[in-house]
């Protein structure tokens, strides 16, 4: 008989992530001897720019890398707030940016601070796995809320409204979206935030892949809901990364963007939960708003476009159901119902059969998790092109 005591209810209700579970079946095959084109990866495959890797030898040479505040370093949180002014042509008081460790510990925090037992939180299904893990984990409960192509894959005010209970404290929407890479338009967005206020409950927007959008105009932006949200910007809670548009997943760095009223708050959990941000990551970002970097970034952001726009037709071609064109970040969310009606197994199939690495819809949720796989574009176009010839191959024989 096990002597040792049980573990905490909350750890039955994780997951793991069956992505990683593909990502070592892929590996092993590799070891084998087997190619394998890797669709299942969530991170970019370029490197850390040039500029950000200097500016962390500088400050490792230095060699001040002690704790920061836990807010993170001034100088940082200033430039978050301009580059919103610079990018997304809006003024964010430097005073509300928090840096985090990842936007991981952003959610963590902000959850932290608005979930008590039983509360519940609404997201999209399918949806990022780790958000209904965090409100798990604070003993609320995260309420999947079924999305489709009618509603682009998001939350809508009207669905949002409908699932409303006296229980809900907020909703949490990422736009673009992982898996579906959908967007929510400025005006929907609006109307979500006035929803949620109405409803006097809290609006959290993921904005991690709002660098990485598509289809604008020359120069645009995509806008951010700070811009969108009107009267309501004051209140919401905006996280973001510098994981995926600035290619840093490894130094672990995000940012919050809170309202002023709950800053000290936030700053209290981070002080307990981990103390501050790197310090190391923190130097390093500061260079990630050179212009130089930026203009090295827009060209990466155009090269994920242009791996769209060979993915999307290629698999609908294929038969897979792109019903709604992902707007951003590095992710289609593909009907596979057609060729298997369990997409675990489907996954297994093309992984062994194909050599092909891809994400079964289980990782996201329940709503029709079966009849979906999540592709990532995040390797270069040949092996795209090759990933593609595979799985014709697989499908027709
Ligand atoms: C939608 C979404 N939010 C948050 C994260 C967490 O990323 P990080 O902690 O690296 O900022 C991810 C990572 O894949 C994601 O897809």
């Amino acid at each position: 008989m096990d002597s040792l005591p049980a573990t905490a209810a909350r750890v039955g209700a994780i997951a793991p992530f069956h992505v990683m579970e593909v990502q070592t079946a892929a590996r092993a095959l590799e070891a084998a001897g087997r190619s394998v084109v890797h669709m299942e990866i969530g991170e970019p495959d370029f490197p850390t720019p040039g500029p950000v890797l200097a500016a962390a030898q500088r400050a490792l040479a230095g060699g001040d890398i002690y704790y920061t505040s836990a807010l993170g370093l001034p100088d940082l949180r200033s430039a978050i707030a301009q580059h919103y002014a610079d990018h997304y042509g809006v003024s964010v008081a430097p005073e509300r940016v928090i840096v985090t460790a990842g936007s991981s510990a952003g959610l963590l925090l902000v959850m932290a601070l608005l979930v008590d037992r039983d509360q519940r939180i609404l997201l999209s299904d399918p949806g990022y796995p780790c958000n209904r893990h965090f409100v798990r984990v604070l003993e609320g409960e995260p309420v999947g809320v079924p999305v489709g192509p009618d509603t682009n894959y998001q939350l809508s005010a009207a669905t949002i409204a409908q699932h409303w209970t006296p229980n809900t404290r907020g909703a949490l929407i990422a736009s673009p979206s992982n898996p579906t890479g959908t967007t929510v338009p400025p005006a929907e967005m609006a109307a979500i935030a006035a929803t949620v206020a109405r409803l006097g409950g809290r609006l959290i927007v993921d904005e991690i892949y709002l660098g990485l959008s598509y289809d604008l105009p020359a120069g645009g932006r995509a806008p951010s809901v700070l811009g969108s949200a009107g009267a309501c910007a004051d209140d919401l809670f905006v996280v973001s990364s510098f994981s995926k548009y600035f290619n840093m997943t490894g130094w672990r760095l995000g940012w919050v963007i809170a309202p002023e009223r709950h800053v000290r708050d936030l700053e209290k959990l981070a002080q307990n939960l981990y103390i501050s941000p790197s310090t190391v990551s923190q130097r390093a970002a500061l260079a990630c708003f050179r212009p130089e970097t930026i203009a090295l970034l827009e060209e990466r952001r155009q090269a994920f476009e242009a791996r769209r726009n060979f993915l999307v037709p290629a698999l609908r071609n294929l038969g897979f159901g792109v019903p709604v064109m992902p707007t951003g970040g590095f992710f289609v969310y593909a009907d596979s119902s057609r060729f298997d009606a369990d997409s675990q197994r489907f996954c297994r199939t093309v992984l062994a059969e194909a050599g092909v690495a891809i994400t079964p819809g289980i990782d996201f949720g329940r709503h029709r998790a079966e009849a979906h796989v999540r592709f990532a574009y995040t390797v270069a176009m040949e092996k795209l092109e090759d990933g593609v010839a595979r799985l014709r191959r697989f499908l027709a024989g």
